[in-house]
């Protein structure tokens, strides 16, 4: 157990004010910074991490119930297997004027997986591989409109939403995001639309069958896509010519190896990879048809950090131990069992919660007029307990039953302490924030 003085007084917490001094924003992905979790309490920074846990500046250790890397991380932090295939690349050296052979041996591990594709493009992180799909989509088709639901990363292409209508990416998983920067010429090129409506999605087109390039979208995420949703959208893309792209970056490799859609049945002309294909590696992939992915070399689409050793021999190392491991059971059980514990320590206490998201993407959310502040003492509660807890929780095939089990006896513990707090005496620190806020310095 930790105090909350303690907390509040960590090398961390003194760190990232001085990060926000140096860096706007300070961090580079909003998902880490620590007003997401605990204001003023969040360790923000990891001296070390293994398997589940991770360990803060002062050496105090946690065990991560919360996002294990934003969800990069599914077999664990620092796996031995896939930092020896690493360590491997790196002593061959991780870059020459020749290009590393993994990256085709990775191509055809992909392709195989996803037979209804034919080739692939690398990428080094989800948002570009995504402006590289889109640039691809856009050239195939020689048209300039996207439609989409989901979100899918920092590019002008998706902030672009929000130049014709100012809020149009408020339903999308990130509210309040500002498309200042973005050239206002841009305007109209994406359109947003809602998980399953398919009835807005029709109107939209409507009229402007051959100006739409792509329909984008996440094949699940918050949940399994809706029965015949998929196939929808697959009709309608082929109908207008259009190509349909999945973004896979949260989805896949969590259900199953590679892309959710293997489930459904449902085949897209593209899709994108990212975060947990190299378990936290930095590695993206874009995999298409051939008619579709052939554009690229219509237009111009090349970087060299692209053709680094180290990303595509994490991503052949990560598809292997998850393929021996079978870790999509792992991970279905394990975000199960924490839906349980969640649902059962709400339970117990009194509180009342919704639980929602795929059994590998859970989270729960306080049904309360004081949720956010619930939220920000969960999280402070959890850290006093060693654990960074959240109200989402990404599992991972390094959280054995021990953790799970310690996990269940700190959430009976906690919720059945909030359930006894009075509205005015939930958080003496700063509320966390539930979407994009600037920042200021001190
Ligand atoms: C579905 C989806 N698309 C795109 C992105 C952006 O990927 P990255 O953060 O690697 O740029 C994310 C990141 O969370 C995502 O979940």
């Amino acid at each position: 157990m930790s105090e909350l003085s303690e907390l509040m007084g960590s090398t961390g917490v003194e760190l990232y004010r001085r990060a926000k001094a140096l860096m706007p924003g300070g961090t580079q992905l909003l998902t880490k910074r620590p007003e997401m979790f605990a204001p003023d309490v969040w360790p923000s920074y990891y001296s070390k991490a293994k398997g589940c846990r991770v360990w803060d500046l002062d050496d105090r250790e946690f065990i991560d119930m919360s996002i294990m890397g934003v969800g990069a991380c599914i077999i664990g932090y620092a796996d031995d297997e896939i930092d020896a295939a690493v360590t491997e690349a790196i002593g061959r050296g991780v870059m020459s004027s020749l290009n590393c052979p993994e990256e085709v041996e990775l191509a055809e591990a992909l392709i195989e997986l996803h037979p209804w594709f034919d080739m692939v493009r690398y990428a080094r992180s989800g948002g570009e591989a995504m402006g590289l799909a889109v640039r691809v989509a856009r050239a195939h088709t020689k048209r300039d409109v996207v439609l989409f639901s989901g979100y899918h990363g920092w590019n002008d292409w998706y902030l672009a939403a929000n130049l014709a209508d100012g809020d149009g990416l408020d339903g999308q998983l990130l509210p309040g995001l500002e498309p200042n920067g973005v050239p206002r010429g841009l305007a109209g090129t994406a359109i947003p639309f809602h998980v399953n409506d398919i009835e807005s999605l029709r109107e939209t087109i409507k009229g402007k069958e051959r100006e739409i390039a792509a329909i984008i979208i996440e094949p699940a995420r918050g949940e399994e896509a809706p029965d015949e949703y998929l196939k929808t959208l697959r009709d309608i893309a082929t109908e207008i010519g259009a190509v349909l792209l999945f973004d896979e970056i949260t989805s896949g490799y969590r259900m199953c190896a590679g892309g959710i859609h293997r489930r459904y049945g449902v085949h897209p002309d593209m899709a994108v990879f990212a975060k947990s294909m190299a378990n936290g590696y930095s590695m993206a992939a874009v995999v298409g048809t051939e008619q579709v992915m052939q554009a690229a070399q219509t237009t111009f689409i090349s970087s060299t950090n692209w053709t680094d050793r180290i990303g595509p021999a994490a991503a052949l190392a990560t598809l292997a131990k998850y393929q021996r491991c079978n870790a999509a059971d792992h991970l279905i059980d394990s975000g199960e069992q924490v839906k349980q514990i969640w649902r059962d320590s709400a339970a117990a206490s009194g509180m009342e919660i919704s639980i929602s998201g795929l059994p590998t993407l859970p989270g729960f959310a306080f049904e309360h007029g004081k949720a956010l502040e619930l939220n920000t003492r969960f999280t402070i509660e959890m850290l006093i307990r060693g654990f960074l807890g959240f109200r989402q929780f990404k599992p991972s095939l390094a959280h054995g039953q021990a953790e799970l089990d310690a996990y269940k006896a700190a959430a009976d513990d906690v919720f059945s302490q909030l359930a006894g707090l009075s509205d005015a005496d939930l958080l003496e620190t700063p509320v966390a924030h539930s979407g994009f806020h600037r920042l200021t310095k001190e």
